[in-house]
Order: C-alpha cells, then sequence, then structure tokens
C-alpha cells in the first residue's frame, strides 16, 4: 500500500463500466471501485452487471457465458439475469437465495455506466452528456480504454493543470513553456465542478497544429477543460490564426478543434481504468 493518502472512493456516482462495443464478444470482467463486476449483454441485448462471483461455488461468472436468460455460470450451469436473479437451475428448483448482487446499468453515448453505491441512489440524470457522442458522422473520432497504476485523481489533477502542456508534450500539442506562462486563466465554479478557459493569443503553434492545420503564423489558441465530479473532464480545444478572430468565434471554419471526453473510472484506491474519446475536425 502507498502512504499517500487519498480521498476515499466516491460510490453513489456513475461510472463507465465498459464501451458498448466491449460487451459484444461476451461476457467480461472488471474491477470497479474495489469490487469485481461482470458485465454483460443478455439475449435481448441489454446490458447489465453483477457481482463476479456465482451464489453457488464462488466460481467467476465473467468464465460463464451470455445466454438468452441472462448469464450462464460455467461451472454448474446457473443462470442469472440482469437483476440478479437466479432463472435456471439445471436439475433443480431455483431459489431466491441463489441470488447475486446486481449493479445499476445504463447505456448511452457508446458507454456502459454503472452504479456502484446505493441504487435508490441511481438518478440516471446525473449521468454525464457529451453531446459530441452522437456526431461522429460529422467528426473524426479516436477512442481507447487503458487501465492504469494509480489513484484516478491523478488524471483529473493531470487534466485540469495545463502547466506541464510546455515541458511535456514538446512533439504534439505542447513546448514553448514561456508562451505557457503567459496563458490566460479564467476559472468558474460549476454546479458539480470547475472549468476554464486558458488562451494563448499571438503563440507558436505546437507541432499537431501545425502538422494538422497547416498553421504558419503565429496563432490564438484556447482550452476549455471542465471538471464534472467525481471523474469526468470535458475538453475542448483549438485555434486560429492569429488577428483573424477566432477568440470571438472559436467555431468558425478553419482553424483546428478538438474535443475530447475523459473518464477515469477507480479500478481501487490505486488503479484507474481510463477511457477517452477523441474527436477532431
Ligand atoms: S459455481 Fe456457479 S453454478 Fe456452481
Ligand atoms: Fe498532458
Amino acid at each position: 500500500m502507498s502512504d499517500f493518502a487519498m480521498e476515499p472512493l466516491v460510490h453513489d456516482a456513475w461510472y463507465i463500466g465498459a464501451w458498448s462495443h466491449e460487451l459484444d464478444e461476451g461476457p467480461i470482467a472488471r474491477r470497479i471501485l474495489g469490487e469485481d463486476v461482470v458485465l454483460f449483454r443478455s439475449g435481448d441485448g441489454t446490458a447489465a452487471a453483477l457481482e463476479d462471483r456465482c451464489s453457488h461455488r464462488g466460481v467467476k461468472l465473467s468464465l460463464g457465458a451470455a445466454v438468452e436468460q441472462g448469464l450462464q455460470c460455467g461451472y454448474h450451469g446457473l443462470v442469472f439475469d440482469g437483476s440478479g436473479a437466479c432463472v435456471v437451475n439445471p436439475g433443480e428448483r431455483t431459489s431466491p437465495t441463489f441470488c447475486v448482487r446486481a449493479f445499476p446499468v445504463v447505456e448511452r453515448q457508446h458507454f456502459v455506466w454503472i452504479w456502484m453505491g446505493d441504487p435508490a441512489l441511481a438518478d440516471t440524470g446525473l449521468i454525464v452528456d457529451f453531446a459530441w457522442h452522437d456526431r461522429t458522422d460529422e467528426w473524426n473520432f479516436h477512442y481507447a480504454r487503458y487501465d492504469i497504476a494509480a489513484n484516478y485523481m491523478f488524471m483529473i489533477d493531470n487534466l485540469m493543470d495545463l502547466t506541464h502542456l510546455g515541458y511535456v508534450h514538446t512533439s504534439t500539442i505542447g513546448g514553448h513553456p514561456g508562451e505557457h506562462d503567459d496563458a490566460e486563466l479564467t476559472t468558474t465554479r460549476t454546479a458539480r465542478g470547475a472549468r476554464y478557459v486558458r488562451w494563448m493569443m499571438e503563440s507558436t503553434p505546437p507541432p499537431s497544429f501545425v502538422k494538422v492545420a497547416g498553421f504558419e503564423g503565429k496563432v490564438d489558441r484556447w482550452q476549455e477543460f471542465e471538471y464534472v465530479a467525481p471523474a469526468s473532464v470535458l475538453q475542448w480545444g483549438g485555434g486560429h490564426d492569429s488577428g483573424t478572430g477566432g477568440r470571438e468565434n472559436r467555431e468558425k471554419p478553419g482553424g483546428m478543434a478538438v474535443r475530447l471526453f475523459h473518464h477515469a473510472t477507480p479500478a481501487d484506491d490505486e488503479n484507474f481504468h481510463y477511457f477517452f474519446w477523441r474527436l477532431y475536425t
């Protein structure tokens, strides 16, 4: 165990359990907030999540198979539906005592969201909306998931503090640390977190800006980040040729823009699953 004390993990919140497409190949095992969970799709296509432990002899349910009625344990064939009820018990009568714990799940915008806390508090209105995820026909996109050995708040800290840009990302979106020192930063509180907008006026376009948009002179460049507690960060960044009104109208044609959705689902205190989705012009 680390001797670095972190805040306790937040249980009453929605977290991303998986990409939707991850369930297409069968059940998957994932550790979330210190618990072993199996995520799967029932025969009717509905996503569900159960404790990854059969109530019969304790075998991991993720070793079983998704079947029409739910998830079938790979040992003696018990089947559990998405509510955790045992609906098939080969050779015997099913018993309510054979149930396993189920977690509220909502599939939305290509993600399977899971609530690990008190089910009575699982308000789906709290799921973070990122409307750009419904517009993949308009934007190029790239997505990934990484399992990272660190407390998830280190990722939030990294994303909400861009003073590292000048030193870390020198071959892509960074470099010229002195120009980052001069960035104008406006920070505001939001209902569930904080947002900042960072402007770098008449700055040197970083290598990836030059590569993507072909900038030849200085750029007016912005980074807008919003933290939505406990685990999401929404990002909008880009730039336009200096002196062309980009600050007044960031969405004007030309230049470049990128939108990212970051989410850090704690596996436990010292590990997290990093989901990100990047859309760019
Ligand atoms: S251990 Fe799962 S059915 Fe026996
Ligand atoms: Fe970075």
